[in-house]
Order: C-alpha cells, then sequence, then structure tokens
C-alpha cells in the first residue's frame, strides 16, 4: 500500500516514522506543514492541495497525525482549531480512501468515575474537545469506512511533552507542585503508533470507533514521581497539589481513563502496562 502519514513532525508522525521501518512492505509518505528531512510539504486543511497529493502518489490509506493539540490556545483561536480538528477531517474523507484517525479523551465531559467506552455520552468541556468530536462526525460522515482511535495523555521522545517539561523542571526547581485529582493514563506515542499498524496489518478490516491508551491508571502527580525516579532525579521536591491551586487557563478532565475492551477485542492483542511504555521512553531519553 501506498501510505500517506500526516503531521508526521509531531509525536505520533515521529513514532510512525520509526515503526514503518519494520513494516517495510508499504510505501510511505511523510507529510507536515513545516519542512523537514524525508517530510513533503501538505496542509491537511487545503483541500486541492490533498486531492492532488493522493492522486500524484496513488495514496491507498491517510494515516491523520496532524492537529491542532494546544489546549489553552484553542480557546483563543476557535478558528484555526476548527480548521485543522473539524474541517480537515472533511477533506481526508471525501478522497475515496480508508483513513486512520487520532482523537481524544476530551471529547467526554471528565466527570466519570469508570473507564469511558466509546458509546459513552460525549459532552466536551473545551473548544479543543469540541472541534476534535465535530472532526469525527466528519470524518464518519465521509468516510464511513475509516478508523478512529481515541487516546489520552501521549508522550514520545520526540517533541515537547509532560514528560520532558518534568525532567527539565525538577533541574531548575527544588519543589514542584504537581496534580493528584487528574486521573488518566500516560501512553507512550510508540505504542499508540504499534495500535495503528495493529489496525493496518489486521486479516481483515474494522471500522469504527476505538479507544487505546497504555494500560493502568495514575494521576499526574504518580506519573512525575515515576519519571523523576527514572531520571535518578532526587534533588526536587514533588508535592501533590489540587487542580484549584494551579491556575490552568483552561479547565482540564478530572477523569480521563479509556476503556479499551473493544480494540483488545477487535484485534485480540495485549496492551502494555504505562510504566513499561515509560521506561522503554526513558531509556530513548538515556536514563
Ligand atoms: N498530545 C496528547 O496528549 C494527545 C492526547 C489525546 C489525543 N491526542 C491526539 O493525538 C494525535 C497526535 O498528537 P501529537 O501529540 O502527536 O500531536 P503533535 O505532536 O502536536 O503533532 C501534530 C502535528 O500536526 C502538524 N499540523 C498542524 N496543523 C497541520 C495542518 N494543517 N496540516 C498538516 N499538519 C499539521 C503540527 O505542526 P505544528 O506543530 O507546526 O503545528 C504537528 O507537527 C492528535 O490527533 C491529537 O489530537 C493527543
Amino acid at each position: 500500500m501506498n501510505i500517506l502519514i500526516t503531521g508526521s513532525n509531531g509525536q505520533l508522525g515521529n513514532e510512525m516514522r520509526v515503526l514503518s521501518a519494520q513494516h517495510p512492505k508499504h510505501n510511505y509518505f511523510f507529510t507536515d506543514v513545516v519542512e523537514a528531512e524525508n517530510t513533503h510539504l501538505l496542509d491537511i486543511t487545503d483541500k486541492a492541495a490533498v486531492s492532488a497529493f493522493i492522486a500524484a502518489h496513488a495514496i491507498d490509506l491517510i494515516v491523520n497525525c496532524a492537529a491542532y493539540t494546544n489546549v489553552d490556545k484553542a480557546e483563543e483561536d476557535e478558528i484555526t482549531a476548527t480548521k485543522i480538528n473539524a474541517e480537515a477531517l472533511s477533506v481526508l474523507g471525501s478522497q475515496g480512501i480508508r483513513v486512520i484517525h487520532i482523537s481524544t479523551d476530551y471529547v467526554f465531559s471528565g466527570e466519570a468515575c469508570q473507564p469511558y467506552r466509546e458509546a459513552d455520552p460525549i459532552a466536551p468541556h473545551t473548544i479543543y474537545g469540541i472541534t476534535k468530536y465535530e472532526g469525527e462526525k466528519r470524518l464518519l460522515a465521509t468516510c464511513p469506512e475509516a478508523v478512529i482511535l481515541r487516546t489520552a495523555w501521549l508522550y514520545s521522545s520526540f517533541g515537547n511533552n509532560f514528560v520532558k517539561t518534568m525532567i527539565r523542571l525538577s533541574k531548575e526547581r527544588k519543589e514542584l507542585g504537581v496534580v493528584f485529582d487528574q486521573i488518566g493514563t500516560p501512553t507512550y506515542a510508540a505504542d499508540l503508533a504499534w495500535a495503528v499498524f495493529t489496525v493496518i496489518e489486521a486479516p481483515v478490516w474494522h471500522p469504527g470507533v476505538y479507544h487505546f491508551t497504555n494500560e493502568g491508571v495514575c494521576s499526574w502527580y504518580d506519573f512525575t514521581i515515576a519519571i523523576l525516579a527514572l531520571a535518578n532525579s532526587t534533588e526536587c521536591q514533588v508535592h501533590p497539589i489540587l487542580s484549584e491551586e494551579y491556575q490552568y487557563k483552561t479547565p482540564r478532565p478530572h477523569y480521563s481513563v479509556l476503556d479499551k475492551s473493544k480494540f483488545k477485542k477487535t484485534f485480540n492483542v495485549q496492551i502494555p502496562y504505562w510504566l513499561d511504555g515509560l521506561q522503554r521512553c526513558m531509556k530513548l531519553l538515556n536514563f
């Protein structure tokens, strides 16, 4: 197959590049809005450019790793967030080929106390969540064959993320307050890339919405303790704090845990525990 990867300079996009080496039977076209090595320029909001690219390279499948992911900035720039997270999904969905797309736990209210299933009520509280849900709907309306993987708390050795921020802050500060009343599952983007390839390589195509994160549950505080333990960082004292003590510009969900039963049953796989993913990522960061 000829596979188009959009947003390939991001966390997941880079992990797709790494893992694609283990699947050499396909041809990959890595694209993004910013020029980089081995990257074609392609803006997913540009319908003419997307159609021309797909025709020129006889693309069979799109893996959409592109998104407007800055939750705080999305509140101030709803127009751009809507273009990239919502309107572009009509562009990608209407190309007459299959699409694998990534969505988010932010489509839910975050007020549950048991893991969210795919069919649970949608109630996004942020512009980011609203635009991502609109994207899901637009994609399913234009491409009923699409696969949507909702994930949460992504990190990677590529790009900026919570893991790298905590390592940096632990070197700069003697004390650090981290929220313990937001619960979720840290998810290594390399494991999400593996999930994407699990979908691609399945003997049968299984369209629909799925939840995928690593296994287990923790708070941002617990995650930080694990990161700093693996980084051998002993100088910085980490304290648990409440969300109300942290000046969030945009409210964050208190509960982001996703039920992955459907993905595991459909594709007959087991998913690595979050600490296992973190250990692999920390090794790549030389810890
Ligand atoms: N990060 C998380 O914690 C998290 C949690 C749940 C779900 N997700 C979802 O998981 C997916 C992957 O996230 P990620 O963390 O890998 O994202 P990321 O690191 O922010 O990467 C997204 C990439 O898309 C590019 N992009 C932005 N606008 C584009 C456009 N119009 N056309 C083409 N490319 C464009 C970005 O470029 P610029 O950086 O130059 O804008 C960036 O390289 C996204 O769908 C996201 O919504 C992420």
